[in-house]
């Protein structure tokens, strides 16, 4: 733009006639954010700051239905935008009009405005939908697990498309208010806190708000029935923790796992620093998956992550994430390492803490558990790729690499590494080498070189990087880590 205004004719084209950009001008929004290793998601031209999702489900037909309105700005002239969806829109308005809306790509949905809108403009989406979200295939598959009661979205890094249009990437947060209508005897969970609940007709409204940004995928909603517990916590934050009525022989140690979330949390926060969100939780649906995931204020978890007995240590990291992962959240997905490095690590140290094996005891047995040609060693944590994205390598080699730093720069700078990272970078986004730079920072070291061995090397680094044991026993806590860690393997 400033450039077309200083060739010389057009100056004084513009200044003679004062025209303001002709609407020839006005481009569409690319159909990605621009992350590398998923161009299509996300989108660009505009900025999301808040989603207000106004649904109602039917557990029989699995039919989802309602109205999303989007408030957004643009960052460009922009012609056309797209949004992320799955479902099948009927009619979309934006500021009001009626807009032209078609599908396109896989989760593409072009928006054109009547208008154009000017960079810089605030401007509103409503998008009235409705469709069955276990039935929508995007890239061969759903994230929309239906249960005999009701149905969980709960994925990474693809789960919103299946229940509400977005801009799709972790890079554009906003703020959410989701209200769902379900019959009477039936709940609605998401994330944040519940601001009412009210019955008419036969059916139930559950209005929840989450008040602090809050990345696509870490949005969640899950129907059934469930026994909900709530509670306060010393801070005076929300509890609430909703497990299906139909765990079966899962449900003791589902609740004797996630009941201690208060109490997890409150030991995070003397590693972490304070909790960062307004209120606290978890939820045990009876879906058929294995996983876990951090949704945000209110993590996801499968009942079979409960088949060998309770289990803290998932409890830990999905908690972990709400400071590594969801507060601050990747910039681009290549970024991996900044959640699942870190959520494992708060596992070893959750172990050490415990007596059941210190961190850098774990360390050593997965420098010991893998020989330098086992492939555990060609994936690199810092930019591991999108296939590899969740391998386990990603976690284990990524926890061996927090630990190798905290080898390096001594337990007190190494602290206040790990308090200072979320109060820095809050509710924002961050990459990989944001963090090299301030670990470096902090603890006025030079540390690429470090983090160049355990990041970014396709080869086992020598033990004497880490200061590894050579046949170092099984840390007791190993089994209920890595169990949360097979668990990541099978999605
Ligand atoms: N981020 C999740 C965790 O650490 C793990 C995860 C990876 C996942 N890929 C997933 C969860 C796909 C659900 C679906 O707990
Ligand atoms: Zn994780």
């Amino acid at each position: 733009m400033y450039r077309r205004l200083i060739a010389p004719g057009a100056l004084a084209a513009s200044l003679l006639l004062a025209i303001p950009a002709s609407a020839a001008d006005f481009e569409p929004g690319a159909a990605g954010i621009g992350d590398p290793y998923y161009p299509t998601y996300g989108n660009g031209g505009y900025d999301v700051s808040h989603y207000d999702l106004r649904l109602e489900y039917q557990p029989k037909t699995d039919l989802l239905e309602g109205t999303a309105t989007i408030l957004a700005s643009s960052t460009q002239d922009l012609s056309r935008f797209n949004l992320d969806f799955g479902l099948t829109a009927s009619e979309v308005r934006v500021n009001g009009k009626k807009a032209r809306f078609a599908k396109s790509g896989v989760q593409e949905l072009e928006v054109t405005p009547a208008a154009g809108l000017p960079k810089g403009t605030p401007f509103t989406v409503v998008v009235k939908y409705a469709g069955k979200p276990s039935e929508v295939k995007l890239w061969g598959f759903t994230s929309w697990q239906r249960t005999p009661d009701g149905g969980v979205a709960a994925n990474e890094p693809e789960a919103a498309a299946w229940w509400f249009p977005s801009n799709d990437h972790p890079r554009d947060k906003a703020t959410y208010d989701v209200s769902v209508s379900v019959p009477d005897g039936t709940q609605a969970i998401s994330n944040g806190t519940l601001q009412s609940q009210s019955s008419k007709l036969g059916w139930t409204r559950f209005n929840w708000r989450s008040s602090k940004p809050q990345a696509t995928y870490l949005a969640t909603l899950a129907v059934g029935k469930f026994d909900i517990t709530t509670d306060t916590t010393a801070n005076g934050l929300p509890v609430v923790n909703a497990y299906s009525k139909d765990l079966g022989a899962n449900e003791g140690a589902a609740k004797a796992s996630v009941e201690r979330t208060t109490e997890v949390a409150e030991w995070l926060e003397t590693v972490f620093g304070t909790y960062p969100f307004e209120a606290l939780g978890g939820y045990v649906p009876n879906v058929p998956s294995s996983f876990a995931l951090e949704t945000q204020t209110r993590p996801f978890y499968s009942p079979k992550q409960f088949a060998n007995g309770s289990n803290v240590s998932v409890v830990v990291h999905e908690l972990a994430h709400q400071w590594y992962g969801d507060s601050v959240s990747v910039d681009d997905w290549k970024d991996i390492w900044i959640n699942e490095g870190f959520a494992r690590y708060s596992q070893w140290l959750w172990s050490e803490k415990e007596g059941e094996g210190t961190a850098q005891e774990l360390a050593d047995y997965v420098y010991a558990q893998h020989p330098a040609d086992d492939p555990f060693w060609q994936v690199e944590p810092g930019d591991p790729g999108a296939e590899n994205q969740f391998d386990a390598a990603v976690y284990d080699r990524g926890a061996v690499a927090v630990q190798a730093l905290r080898n390096a720069v001594g337990e007190k700078k190494f602290f206040a590494i790990l308090k200072g990272w979320p109060k820095v970078h809050a509710y924002g986004n961050a990459g990989v080498s944001d963090f090299v730079r301030y670990a470096e920072k902090v603890s006025g070291k030079p540390l690429a070189g470090l983090f160049d061995t355990w990041l970014y090397q396709p080869v086992k680094p020598a033990a004497s990087a880490l200061g590894a044991l050579s046949a170092p026993e099984q840390p007791k806590s190993w089994k209920k880590i890595a169990a949360t860690n097979g668990v990541h393997g099978e999605r």
